[in-house]
């Protein structure tokens, strides 16, 4: 099939690239002009692995090109996908804006064009977003749902650092629309991919997106609990998790206490159902707590270091990993701040270092800090080290690794290392032990 995605960020372009792999023939369209040339030259704007080769292989094959021109976009193909960013307000809610002003624009060249045409949200939307305000921009010239157009939600369940392998293997598929014209022409579109598809109507569809999120933070934020009490009483909250995760009805992911989780989706998402659950009056005890435990947890993981270390005034940090977790160049509420943010406070030196996200981490952090050009150099005479994100590059560290540094204090916030392996002349520190 002929597709447009608008918006051209992780989602749209990942999911663009992974629908030109199916064979089908996508047209990208970004507002950014930078971002459109990237893609025609077969750059990938954003980091993510595996985006570089296959967008090079879809760009190449004809597959796949980007344009700013929305209205021409719209006019040669069937499907258009709205993959725009949802940012949080102030008070909890989603920022339209983008969506409003993408879906203004498909109003403007739906109006133009005789064919039938089909309109997905997969930006991720709080539920009554797609068939109420989308659905009356898109109405506001002369074309009607269900007549002239067809409307649909597919949320995207996707995670950064392996987006395009979760784009084309995911867990499942959730189509909404708004009829069932809609929901079979979406379903055609991943007919090629294996994986199990949940036909719903488009309220349904949006608020799975809300409901699976709410629940990932939400044990996430009880292994951070739990691993407090387990510093408390000795006990390795780790093993804890390996037996409660054995049980089929729990399983083990996501329930690896650290520094918390940032990213462009959970903290946004959460803060978001919660705003629609306030609005509706209901009370959201347990995602209330689920943001307050995320809040406390990068400050409490700094709080160990400063417990092992005493005074933090003038000693030397390697901070390793900026981003909001390794394989991305994504600092979107990366955790690395608050933490950063508070050893500074606190007087300390700090020297980040991130295989991707230096240059973005540069631009977002207002104290003085420096950035190294590798781990080494980041490791050389300083008196501790902080891992706080998951690159793989750090879990090939060992001992002698850090055998320039001046005090060997190791506080691995991702559990990347081996305590044993690394031998006693580190001190080996970790959340939730
Ligand atoms: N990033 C993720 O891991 C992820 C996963 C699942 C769902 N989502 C959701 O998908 C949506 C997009 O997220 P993202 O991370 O890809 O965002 P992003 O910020 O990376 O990309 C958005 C893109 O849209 C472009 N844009 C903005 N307004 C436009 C317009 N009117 N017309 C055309 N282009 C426009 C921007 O220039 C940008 O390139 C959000 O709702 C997000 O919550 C994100």
């Amino acid at each position: 099939m002929r597709i447009s995605m608008i918006g051209t960020g992780y989602v749209g372009l990942v999911s663009g690239v992974g629908f030109a792999k199916h064979g089908h023939d996508v047209t990208c369209v970004d507002i950014d002009e930078d971002i459109v040339d990237s893609i025609n030259n077969a750059i990938p704007p954003i980091y993510e692995e595996g985006l570089e080769d296959l967008l090079e292989k879809v760009v190449d094959s004809g597959k796949l090109s980007a344009t700013t021109d929305l209205q021409n976009a719209v006019d040669k193909t069937d499907i258009t996908f709205i993959c725009v960013g949802t940012p949080s307000r102030e008070d909890g809610s989603i920022d339209t804006s983008a969506i409003e002003s993408a879906a203004e624009d498909i109003s403007k060249a739906l109006d133009e064009k005789n064919e039938y045409h089909i309109v997905v949200v997969k930006s991720t939307v709080t539920p009554g977003t797609t068939d109420s305000l989308v659905k009356n921009i898109l109405e506001s010239n002369c074309k009607k749902v269900g007549e002239d157009f067809g409307l649909g939600m597919n949320p995207e369940f996707l995670r950064e650092g392996v987006a395009l392998n979760d784009f084309l293997a995911p867990d499942r598929i959730v189509i909404g629309g708004w009829d069932e014209k809609t929901r079979e022409e979406i379903e055609k579109i991943y007919e090629s991919f294996e994986a199990p598809k949940l036909v719903t109507d488009i309220r349904t569809a949006e608020m799975i997106k809300y409901a699976s999120n709410s629940l990932l933070a939400t044990k996430i934020s009880f292994a951070n609990e739990t691993s407090r009490i387990c510093e408390k009483v000795g006990i390795d909250v780790y093993e804890v998790m390996d037996g409660v995760g054995l049980d089929h009805r729990v399983k083990r992911d996501f329930l690896n206490a650290g520094p918390g989780f940032g990213g462009s989706c959970f903290p946004k998402d959460v803060r978001a159902i919660r705003s629609i659950a306030q609005e509706k009056g209901v009370e959201t005890e347990i995602l209330d707590s689920v943001i307050s435990v995320n809040e406390e947890q990068p400050l409490h993981t700094a709080d160990i270091l400063e417990n092992e270390l005493g005074e933090l005034k003038g000693k030397r940090i390697a901070f390793l990993g900026l981003a909001f977790k390794g394989g991305t160049d994504d600092i979107r509420n990366t955790r690395a701040l608050p933490m950063v943010e508070k050893l500074l406070d606190k007087g300390a030196e700090v020297v980040g270092y991130d295989p991707e996200a230096m240059e973005n981490f540069a631009e977002l952090i207002e104290g003085d800090m420096e950035f190294a050009e590798s781990v080494e150099d980041a490791l050389d005479g300083s008196d501790a080290c902080i891992i706080q994100n998951d690159w793989s590059e750090f879990e090939e560290l060992d001992d002698k690794d850090f055998s320039e540094m001046e005090n060997k204090v190791l506080l691995d916030g991702r559990r990347m290392l081996d305590r044993e392996e690394l031998g006693e002349n580190i001190t080996y520190l970790t959340v939730g032990m």
